[in-house]
Order: structure tokens, then C-alpha cells, then sequence
């Protein structure tokens, strides 16, 4: 920006700017900026305000989150009541609340209704004063709730200072706070990794967040907001509910952009078919639709009954939350040997589907839960995500309630069954011999990258598999032409094929085979570290969990997958059949053929070096590196020894990275 400019005018300009784009983004769903370009005006505004802390003000987009924890929450008195909803289950009940609506307002005619999904959150009071967002405030009894502003404020859909000039002198705003399906998702992965506590669903972990008594861990939960209706304002401000929504929208509070107007009670119905066929794919979760009697003379004549207004009702969509009995828990073998804990459970229909599992996901979460058979639980299925136990019903426990253990062998093929320290997950060691595993290893087995058999498809596996004909990857190079030409779309020339193909892959290299086996966490670079490392499969196999660590890329928990892998019987068959059906590989001289971890990397040698240069640029270039005589962007690193010069200075002023010798010989280290 223009130097000229003075710094205020230009602190001004970016939170204009800054308050429109979150405009676009949150209100409108139009951002019309690339995501880097807005972090570049919020750093300048950071720097701007932290070159001139007298010019920060509290409605500033940097000034969302304070820097204390609150002792605890104030109360606030509402100066609107905040009401509550009553609920309708069926078409019926809803024909009889239209019906009591138009009773009460003596018409015949179809009454105007507003439609909205019913957010599952929690409710808030959003109060603004001269623009600007001085308290937010939970529902609480209705009467009274908790000053929760502070953490408001970190929720970064919800204005700290109103769009326009002419925005209300008072204004409050109603509406629910909720978490985003994809947040609380990776909010509960990131939990579940780190053994800490997991939200049973979006609506406690909103409502979990914004009871944080430090903000700063509340700004770290991706928490939104949507207004419904309005608490104190002057009564010019609309006339409508649909009015009302449109015109906060304008001065940049986010409404559901499902929100509708319609006549009658049968465009109500279509609606809610219409947000019902749509529930899964919505980001947020919803538990039924809110109809409001648009009008607002309309609902002043209709009124209240205890805490309920007469003119709005919730239509709830079938529950996706039912209690049943866990009746026995039972450990399942994945596609990667994952051993999970599955609990059968008395059936239960839930959301219009009889629910007879549901996945305990791991040892550590049967803990954290503490799920026993037995146990009365509270159980979920939301859309197609596998059903989920949520929490146990304490009272409901049987005194005989058993608690489940981790099977020491694997229930498929009787291998050990092994578990990481810092894993929450269990699994088979029986890798190429369980029969769970086996399809996904054969095809593993068989990919571009590891053995690359063409023509042996994820398909033909499958069918290879459900006819007994492998049940091991070594088996694969026991099949017959006859064999594969009597399956299913199979003929005699493409039988022939694959029976070529097989000869052909049996010429590998010793980090392609190596990579085939499907050891956990040995992709293709591990591969290739170990191939060069080792240099032949009997070393490999025969090294402990400390040697194997020698490896550059191999740390303890793939040391320690390698030893388990060669510790199993059953592998060492296989590996001994495969080599005794031929497959071989060229010989490794040190340093690899193929390891050339320095491959079209550029080093620039400066300075004097303790050793001569010529011996250090031809260790280099075993390695793969190119050596040139200057400098230039085309460089990647300059090794620079003592009194280096010139091109030392050109390196910097290019930004080319610069070892000294130490640093050299490390990262050659790393890479032999
Ligand atoms: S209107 C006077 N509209 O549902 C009417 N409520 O069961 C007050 N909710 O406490 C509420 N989405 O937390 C309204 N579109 C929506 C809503 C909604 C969710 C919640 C709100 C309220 C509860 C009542």
C-alpha cells in the first residue's frame, strides 16, 4: 500500500475489507477472494495493529479471541424472553396445528408460513449496540443465561461490528450455534488419536465448546452460526419473519440459506420431504424443520402458551439416537488386519432402519467409554456412517455386566494378535496367511508398483479368492491356464496372459518385492532404504528391531512391524514358496543401483573444504547429485567451507540453501 497513506486510513481500509470478504464467505457462501489472499490482508492488519497498539479497537477481526481464561461465567438477564419450541411428530399433527393457527385467526385461507431446517446446536442471543457485538448469552432457563461473549466472539461467522451505515441502535439477535459435520468429524479424529475425550455428537461438542471457560480453546473449535429469529429491536425493523431474516442477511448476520416462504400447510409438507431426502448431504446436522407463522401481526394475535409461542412449531425427522442392550461384543478382522471391536446388539430400529451392530472402534475407546456386554446403551446412526455406540446408561447396568477383553489371537487365522504402544489400534500379525487380509494383499501383491502383474485386476482376485484358487500370494504363481480360463469373462487367450504375466513379474528388484509383501508402513521409499541399507532379504529378515532402525526412514514402530512380519511362520513360508517359484532379483553392490537419493539435485562447492573437493563431488555423484562450477537459480544447495566468497554471497542473495560440511555429511548419512 501507498506509503503516503496515513496508517489509520489504512488499518480502516483492511477491516472494511476484511468484515466484506467474511461477508461473502460466511452470509453470502460467494467468497470472491482466493483463501491466501484474505491471510495476506489479515497479516498486514495483525502487523499494522501491532506496530500501533493504540489504534486496535475491540470490533477489529484480529480481536476475536482474548488472551484469559474467565473465572466463570455472569449471568444474563434476557431482556426477550427466549422461548422454546413445540414439537410435531407426524403429517397429522402438523394438519392439526394449521388447523388450531387459522382457527385462532378466524380464516379459511392458507396461512403464510416460513420454513427452516431446525438446527441441532445450541441456542443463542446475539445482542449488537450502535453496530457493534457487545454480548452473546446461552438460552439458559429462558429467562436467564450465561454471558458467554468472549467465546462468541471466536466464532468467526458471527460480525463483531454490523454492515451498513444505518444499522438498529439496539439489536438482538437469536439464533443457534452448531459445529459443521466435516469439523466435528476431524475434531473427534484428532480427539480419538490422541486418547482424549470424543464428543458424542455435533450438538454436545458446540455446546461443549462454547462453555469453554478459556476462549482460546473455544476459537480452536469450528464452531458457525445461523440466526432465526430476534430478541429486542425497535418494532420498525420488519413486519415478517422472512423480512426480518433478509434484512439481518444484509447487515451480514448468517441465515440458513434454506430458509422459505410458502402458503399452506402442503407446500410446509413439501418442504420438509424436500430437507429430509437432503439430510445427509447437508454439512450441518439438523433434527427436523422449524414452520413460523410469517406475519408478525399474525403471531402477536396467536401468542404464547407457557413457553412455546402458538405460531411456530419443530416437524422433527425420526430420531437417529435409540437406547438398546449391548448382548455381546465380538473382535472383527479388517482389510489391514485391524481388529475391531464390534458390539452386537439387541436390534433397534433407528431413523427407519433395524440396527443389530454397531462399531466400538478400538480397545481404547471401550475403555474410555467403558462398554460392557450387557450394558444398556445409547446407539447412532446418522445417514450411511456405520452405527456408533454414544455412552452407556450407567443406571441400566447388570450387576453380571462382563467387561470385553482384546483376543490374543486373531479370530480369522489364529495369528498373534499385537498392539503398538501408542496405537490405539490392534491387529493380526498373520498379514499373507489370514484369510481376512488375503484379497487385499494379493492385490497389493500384484499393483504397477510392486510386482506389477498385468491383467491381474482387483476383480479377478475376487474371483480367484471366492473359488479357493489362492489363498496366499504364493499361491498365485501355482494357477494353471486351465484354471483361470474356466472362470467367469474369462477365455483362454487372457488365461494365457496372465500366465505370462506371472513368469514376467517374477524378474523384480529386491525393493519392488519387498514393497509387494504389504508390511505395514514399508511403502515404496522404506522399501528402497531397506533394499540399500540390507542389501539382501536374508539380512533383512534376520535383523532385530535396533539394526532395522539403522535405516534412514525407519523409526521404532516400522522396525518394529519389519521384525513382526518375519517373526510370523506363516510369512516365511510364503516368502520361501515365492522364491522357490522363481521370483529373483539383480544383486545390490553398495551403493544401490537404483538408490540415487540425490537424483537431479544440484550442489555447488565453495570455499576451502577439509577434504579434497574432488573426492567430496565424486561421493555426490555416486550418490546421484550433479556438480556444478557456479552459482544459479538452478541450484539446490551450496556447501560452503571457509573463506568461501562470491558465490557464497550470490547463494544468499538467491536464497539457496547452505550446508556447511557437518550438514553435508548428515544428509549424506541419511541418504546411504
Ligand atoms: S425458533 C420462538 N428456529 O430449537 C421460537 N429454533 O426446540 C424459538 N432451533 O431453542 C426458536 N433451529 O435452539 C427456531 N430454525 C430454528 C431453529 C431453532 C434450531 C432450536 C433452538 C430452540 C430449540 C427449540
Amino acid at each position: 500500500m501507498n506509503a503516503a497513506i496515513p496508517v489509520e486510513r489504512e488499518i480502516e481500509h483492511l477491516r472494511d475489507e476484511i468484515r466484506l470478504h467474511n461477508y461473502r464467505y460466511y452470509v453470502l457462501d460467494a467468497p470472491t477472494i482466493p483463501d491466501a489472499e484474505y491471510d495476506r490482508l489479515f497479516r498486514r492488519l495483525r502487523e499494522l495493529e501491532a506496530a500501533h497498539p493504540e489504534l486496535v479497537t475491540e470490533d477489529s477481526p484480529t480481536r476475536r479471541v482474548g488472551d484469559r481464561p474467565l473465572p466463570g461465567f455472569e449471568e444474563v438477564r434476557h431482556s426477550v424472553r427466549m422461548l422454546s419450541l413445540e414439537n410435531v411428530f407426524s403429517d397429522t399433527e402438523l394438519g392439526d396445528f394449521d388447523r388450531r393457527v387459522r382457527e385462532r385467526l378466524g380464516t379459511d385461507e392458507p396461512v403464510v408460513y416460513t420454513a427452516e431446517p431446525k438446527l441441532d446446536g445450541l441456542a443463542v442471543s446475539l445482542r449488537y449496540e450502535q453496530g457493534r457485538l457487545v454480548q452473546g448469552a446461552t438460552r439458559g432457563d429462558g429467562e436467564r443465561g450465561e454471558d458467554v461473549t468472549a467465546n462468541v466472539r471466536t466464532i468467526e461467522s458471527v460480525p463483531l461490528k454490523l454492515l451498513g451505515k444505518r444499522v438498529p441502535a439496539v439489536l438482538e439477535v437469536r439464533g443457534e450455534v452448531f459445529m459443521p459435520k466435516a469439523g466435528f468429524a476431524k475434531l473427534n479424529a484428532a480427539a480419538r488419536k490422541a486418547g482424549e475425550k470424543i464428543f458424542a455428537n455435533p450438538r454436545n461438542a458446540a455446546a461443549g465448546s462454547l462453555r469453554q471457560l478459556d476462549p482460546r480453546l473455544t476459537a480452536r473449535r469450528p464452531l458457525a452460526f445461523y440466526a432465526y429469529g430476534l430478541g429486542e429491536v425497535a418494532p420498525d425493523f420488519a413486519d415478517a419473519h422472512a423480512a426480518a431474516m433478509k434484512k439481518l442477511r444484509e447487515i451480514g448476520i448468517p441465515v440458513s440459506p434454506e430458509l422459505r416462504r410458502m402458503k399452506g400447510i402442503d407446500a410446509c409438507l413439501e418442504y420438509y420431504a424436500n430437507i429430509l431426502a437432503r439430510r445427509e448431504q447437508l454439512p450441518y446436522e439438523i433434527d427436523g424443520v422449524v414452520y413460523k407463522v410469517d406475519s408478525f401481526d399474525q403471531q402477536s394475535l396467536l401468542g404464547y402458551v407457557s413457553r412455546a409461542p402458538r405460531w411456530a412449531v419443530a416437524h422433527k425427522f425420526p430420531a437417529q439416537e435409540e437406547l438398546t442392550v449391548v448382548e455381546d461384543i465380538e473382535f472383527q478382522v479388517g482389510r489391514t488386519g485391524a481388529v475391531t471391536p464390534v458390539a452386537r446388539l439387541r436390534p433397534v430400529t433407528v431413523a427407519g432402519v433395524t440396527v443389530s451392530n454397531a462399531t466400538l472402534h478400538n480397545m481404547d475407546e471401550i475403555e474410555r467409554k467403558d462398554v460392557r456386554i450387557g450394558d444398556t446403551v445409547i446407539i447412532r446412526r446418522a445417514g450411511d456412517v456405520i452405527p456408533e455406540v454414544v455412552q452407556v446408561v450407567p443406571d441400566k447396568r447388570p450387576k453380571k455386566a462382563k467387561q470385553p477383553r482384546l483376543p490374543a489371537h486373531c479370530p480369522v487365522c489364529g495369528s498373534e494378535v499385537l498392539r503398538v504402544e501408542g496405537e490405539a489400534v490392534a491387529r493380526c500379525s498373520g498379514g499373507l496367511y489370514c484369510r481376512a487380509q488375503r484379497r487385499e494383499a494379493i492385490k497389493h501383491f500384484a499393483s504397477r508398483k510392486a510386482m506389477d502383474i498385468e491383467g491381474l485386476g482387483d476383480k479377478l482376485v475376487e474371483q480367484l479368492d471366492e473359488k479357493g484358487l489362492v489363498k496366499t500370494i504364493a499361491d498365485i504363481y501355482a494357477l494353471e491356464a486351465e484354471q483361470v480360463a474356466a472362470l467367469e469373462r474369462m477365455g483362454e487367450k487372457s488365461a494365457q496372459n496372465l500366465i505370462e504375466a506371472l513368469e514376467k513379474s517374477k524378474a523384480t528388484t529386491l525393493p519392488r518385492f519387498l514393497y509387494a509383501l504389504g508390511i505395514r508402513e514399508v511403502g515404496e521409499a522404506t522399501a528402497r532404504s531397506l533394499a540399500s541399507h540390507f542389501r539382501t532379504l536374508e539380512a533383512i529378515e534376520q535383523a532385530d528391531q535396533e539394526a532395522l532402525q539403522e535405516t534412514p526412514d525407519v523409526g521404532p514402530v516400522v522396525a518394529s512391524h519389519i521384525a513382526s512380519f518375519f517373526r510370523q511362520e506363516h510369512n516365511l513360508e510364503v516368502l520361501e514358496r515365492l522364491l522357490a517359484a522363481g521370483i529373483h532379483w539383480p544383486a545390490i553392490s553398495k551403493p544401490a543401483a537404483d538408490a540415487q537419493p540425490f537424483a537431479d539435485k544440484t550442489f555447488v562447492l565453495t570455499g576451502s573444504l577439509s577434504r579434497p573437493r574432488g573426492e567430496v563431488k565424486a561421493r555426490l555423484e555416486s550418490l546421484g547429485a550433479r556438480v556444478a562450477g557456479s552459482v544459479s537459480n538452478k541450484t539446490d544447495y551450496v556447501v560452503a567451507g571457509e573463506a568461501a566468497g562470491s558465490k557464497l554471497a550470490k547463494a544468499e542473495d538467491l536464497g539457496i540453501e547452505i550446508l556447511d560440511e557437518d550438514q553435508l555429511q548428515e544428509m549424506i548419512d541419511a541418504a546411504d
